[in-house]
């Protein structure tokens, strides 16, 4: 693995889930980060992403530096041959090549502005840091994925399940915010390539770009598509079709227990943040079907994972 941008940089993920389960149960090897470097720049906020990617790589025995380069660090710009005489102080090509010189993996968030699909979809601040940077680049999350939470989903789906192939349901959920789609988008890649029995299912006007979705059925009705759901995967996002647009906050779609009894008694994940009683009610929340702590406790061991996957690929100098 050379970089870890999307699920497809995945060599084999049946292993790759495997080192995470396994590191989770074990002590690691401090002494293949030691000496190394992994630099953190958020253009957007995050609790899960940033704590979790920054104790992974401590307890490979990597030095961790992290800054806000979207409130902290010169705007950058993106634009080859951009006439840089507007706000955008630094181009990516020295701010990559310069990060480089300080830290052996580079990690970055960045979302998309859910303005032009077409822009967004070319995911210019992860393609300019993978393009520039000589050292890995890993996605902290980006305008169209977030392979580290799908990662996460994935391990944490295997590890809980009771039957070979368990039924797993995706559904949507109000939200007052516009939200990207890029962690049901990885959601998707992940469940696409385990053992599962994958559904999706929106309201009219919600289904996630068709290249992502390929043949996993989307059903529009949301009980019919619940029935016998072994997990539940409950996300908000934006409408694909009408880019970055809300159209409908129906609350009979927010996930609550009437919703949880027709599922085959369901565990219930989320990437959190998650806003109560509007995406998930308190009652299932805080109910013994949530399983959200321990998945977001499980993004630990896919970062330390894939952590280890790029420390292996790099020299001893
Ligand atoms: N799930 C997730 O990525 O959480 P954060 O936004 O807090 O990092």
């Amino acid at each position: 693995m050379k970089d870890y941008i999307n699920s497809s940089d995945i060599e084999d993920l049946n292993s790759l889930i495997e080192e995470a389960l396994q590191l989770k149960k074990t002590n690691t090897v401090p002494e293949l980060g030691k000496g190394k470097t992994l630099g953190m720049l958020f253009f957007n906020p995050s609790l899960r992403t940033r704590l979790s990617t920054e104790k992974a790589a401590k307890l490979l025995g990597m030095e961790v530096l992290v800054m806000n380069v979207g409130t902290d660090g010169w705007a950058l710009e993106f634009e080859d041959g951009a006439v840089m005489n507007g706000n955008k102080a630094e181009h990516i090509k020295e701010a990559a090549g310069v990060l480089s010189q300080y830290c052996d993996i580079i990690a970055v968030r960045a979302f998309p502005e859910l303005v032009d699909r077409d822009k967004d979809e070319q995911e210019l601040v992860m393609n300019g840091f993978k393009k520039f940077a000589s050292v890995p680049v890993i996605n902290l999350e980006s305008a169209t994925g977030h392979p580290l939470q799908g990662l996460t989903d994935a391990l944490t789906i295997l590890e809980l399940k009771k039957v070979k192939k368990p039924k797993v349901v995706l559904t949507w959920a109000p939200h007052p915010r516009a939200l990207p789609q890029s962690v049901p988008n990885s959601f998707v890649e992940f469940m696409q390539q385990i053992d599962v029995d994958l559904v999706i299912t929106n309201p009219e006007a919600y289904d996630l770009n068709p290249a992502v979705v390929k043949n996993t059925p989307v059903l529009h009705d949301q009980a019919e598509a619940l029935e016998d759901a072994d997990f539940v995967y409950v996300k908000n996002w934006s409408s694909y079709e009408q880019y970055g647009k809300i159209l409908n906050t129906d609350p009979s779609w927010t996930f609550n227990e009437e919703k949880l009894n027709i599922t085959n008694n369901a565990k219930v994940m989320h990437c959190l943040p998650v806003r109560r009683n509007v995406v998930i009610s308190d009652g299932v929340l805080d109910g013994e079907n949530s399983v959200v702590i321990q998945q977001a406790g499980n993004r630990t061991f896919a970062a330390q994972a894939v952590l280890k996957r790029l420390l292996g690929t790099l020299g001893n100098g």
